[in-house]
């Protein structure tokens, strides 16, 4: 039977290249945006293209919002008569900031958009339809204190201790694991050599390819033993401490 997955940030960069893998792999996908709707909607008649018989159909909500974003999105599932069997929490705010340098303002958004959202999110797929998978995507920045990156990274920090306690609490009808990637693509403006000298500081020194992103994410979405797991995507960025 046709599975469904609703993916969040999924109209660009690493969101878009999820929703076409698992397009490819016969999944209904619902594609969550916020201010991306072109792209969505781009993507998805793309798809519909590709893929004659499903849908794409594209769930806009702003997760400054999470509790009205989370009760939006599953309204709109429940209309269109979508129970995803998966929710991928992709979308994030990425803000450079020192601790000394975040504002209440930037806290703010960076737990909202990062954490707050998908632990509603989270949430409402629990209470809609008790079963199925949830992956997370974290950051390598959750293994280590540096700070050009602070809030973002404790909102990471805290998505990957919700991942772990939902796992717990939600077994065994729900198993809940995260991915942790290194730098797969570089934030818009920049070049891919800065992609490359953060990838010259990791042991493996090599940039982390989109496929071996989605691999992970294939292994824990199909391996129906494993719950409440982080893989760290990133090569092995995070044992330099
Ligand atoms: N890029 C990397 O190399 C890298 C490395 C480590 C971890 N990650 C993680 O991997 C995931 C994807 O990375 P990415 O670089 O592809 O992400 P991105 O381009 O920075 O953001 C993905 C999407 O998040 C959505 N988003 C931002 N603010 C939002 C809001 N207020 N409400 C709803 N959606 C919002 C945006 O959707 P709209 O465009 O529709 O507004 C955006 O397209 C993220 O969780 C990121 O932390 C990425």
């Amino acid at each position: 039977m046709k599975q469904t997955v609703l993916i969040s940030g999924a109209a660009k960069r690493i969101g878009r290249a999820l929703a076409e893998s698992f397009a490819a792999r016969g999944w209904e996908v619902v594609l969550h945006c916020n201010n991306s709707r072109e792209e969505a909607d781009i993507l998805s008649s793309g798809l519909r293209e590709s893929f004659k018989g499903r849908r794409f159909p594209v769930v806009m909500a702003d997760f400054s919002s999470p509790e009205k974003a989370a009760a939006d999105v599953f309204a709109r599932l429940s209309e269109l008569g979508v129970k995803p069997d998966a929710l991928i929490n992709n979308a994030s705010l990425f803000s450079p900031s020192t601790i000394s340098e975040t504002t209440a303002e930037l806290l703010r958004q960076q737990m909202s958009v990062n954490f707050e959202a998908p632990f509603m999110l989270m949430n409402a797929f629990y209470h809609s339809y008790g079963k199925g998978s949830i992956i997370n995507i974290l950051d390598t920045r959750v293994s280590h204190n540096r700070s050009d990156y602070a809030a973002y990274s404790l909102s990471k920090r805290a998505l990957m201790e919700l991942t772990r306690m939902a796992a717990l609490e939600w077994a065994p009808n729900i198993r809940v694991n995260a991915v942790a990637p290194g730098a797969v693509l570089p934030p818009p403006g920049k070049e891919y050599s800065y992609l490359s000298e953060l990838a010259a500081q990791t042991p493996l020194r090599k940039v982390v390819e989109m496929e071996q992103l989605i691999d992970a994410l294939w292994f824990l979405l199909s391996n129906s033993a494993v719950t409440g797991q982080i893989i760290y995507c990133d090569g092995g960025a995070h044992l330099n401490l």
